[in-house]
């Protein structure tokens, strides 16, 4: 089995050729970051005329490098949610077109769950039953993970997702876009505990939901006090930076592994798995290691190549093909997070 796996849910346009026994054959990521870098966050227009430019010549590469012709792919799947409607509408119109013109199944990933699954592709099918913390640019999401084919919602962010916060904390330091390396650097550099900032739901266990709008708020006013103008604020040392930054950090980081402990005694499981752009930060993996051995948890950290958006996760494809999950021409894109 060759399957042909597309990812065009936000601002990287992927493919990846993965074989029954997940094997990648062959994997292609065009990112799209220094086209949305000088607005600070991706631009869905933007995003969308970019995957139509790349998405063939994507493809392409991904077969020379699994030295394929395309006739010899026998299932192609795409992810069709969630993510931004001009961009999925891009991969799924690429893979509707190629699983008709090829006569072979067509399969619909769910792009947060093929975060998560990214988990498995490194540690194998005993990570599930899990708890699975989704953390990423447009996701802050718990799932209760029975199997790689059931995914039960259990919280979300109610305002920013943690990358989002990242980024928007790295634009009012000055630092660059996407903000997570930046800040991840800076922070070496300075005092976890320079700066006492919020904390939302911490320890809140019947709350498995997140919220960073407060934190990032709470980050502007240490850099300009309530009334006064962040354009008039002097600007900041590289000291004051890595302090701002190792507390902002600390104070995701908190609250990230504090539901990720709810989660689980909520679910009584034993087992997490973590996946997502946010899920590369060194501090993040420490924390949660250091969590996992006191508390005797199998923790299952989805590998950094395969945290940032990639078509190999979409390998989680052939979990639907095996269990015949495949979709007829009326698949349509489903933007929004999906719940229960
Ligand atoms: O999963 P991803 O590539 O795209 C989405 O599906 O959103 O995640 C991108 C997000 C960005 O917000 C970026 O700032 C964040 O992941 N990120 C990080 C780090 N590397 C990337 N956040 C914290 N620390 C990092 N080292
Ligand atoms: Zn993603």
């Amino acid at each position: 089995m060759r399957l042909l796996t597309l990812e065009t849910t936000c601002d990287e346009t992927a493919a990846a050729v993965i074989d029954e026994r997940r094997r990648v054959l062959g994997a292609v990521v065009a990112s799209q970051e220094t086209l949305h870098a000088r607005y600070g966050g991706v631009v869905p227009e933007i995003a969308s005329r970019a995957h139509v430019e790349r998405i063939l010549p994507v493809i392409d590469e991904a077969l020379r490098r699994a030295s394929l012709k395309i006739h010899q792919i026998e299932a192609v799947a795409v992810a069709t949610s969630p993510g931004l409607a001009g961009s999925l509408l891009v991969g799924l119109a690429a893979a509707k077109a190629l699983a008709v013109g090829l006569r072979v199944p067509l399969v619909a990933v769910n792009h947060v769950q093929a975060h998560l699954y990214a988990c498995q592709l490194a540690d194998g099918p005993g990570v599930f039953p899990a708890v699975g913390l989704v953390v990423s640019g447009g996701h802050t999401n718990l799932y209760e993970c029975q199997s790689p084919l059931e995914f039960k919602l259990l919280g979300s962010t109610i305002d920013d997702a943690a990358g989002e916060a990242f980024d928007k904390v790295a634009s009012l330091l000055g630092l660059e876009y996407p903000g997570g390396p930046p800040i991840e650097r800076a922070a070496r550099r300075g005092r976890r505990d320079a700066h006492p900032l919020p904390r939302a739901f911490f320890r809140e266990d019947e709350r498995l939901e997140f919220s960073f709008s407060g934190l990032k708020t709470a980050v502007r006013y240490r850099i300009a006090p309530a009334g006064t103008r962040l354009e008039d604020a002097a600007p900041l040392s590289e000291s004051a930076v890595a302090d701002l930054a190792a507390s902002f950090q600390e104070a995701v980081v908190d609250v990230l592994v504090d539901k990720c402990r709810a989660a689980l005694a909520r679910c009584g499981l034993r087992s997490l798995c973590v996946g997502g752009g946010v899920a590369v930060n060194g501090r993040l993996r420490e924390r949660l290691q250091e969590f996992a051995a006191q508390q005797d948890v199998d923790l299952h950290l989805a590998p950094p190549a395969l945290c940032t958006d990639n078509a190999v996760m979409g390998a989680i494809a052939l979990e639907r093909l095996e269990a015949g999950l495949v979709e007829n021409l009326d698949l349509d894109v489903l933007p929004g997070l999906e719940r229960g």
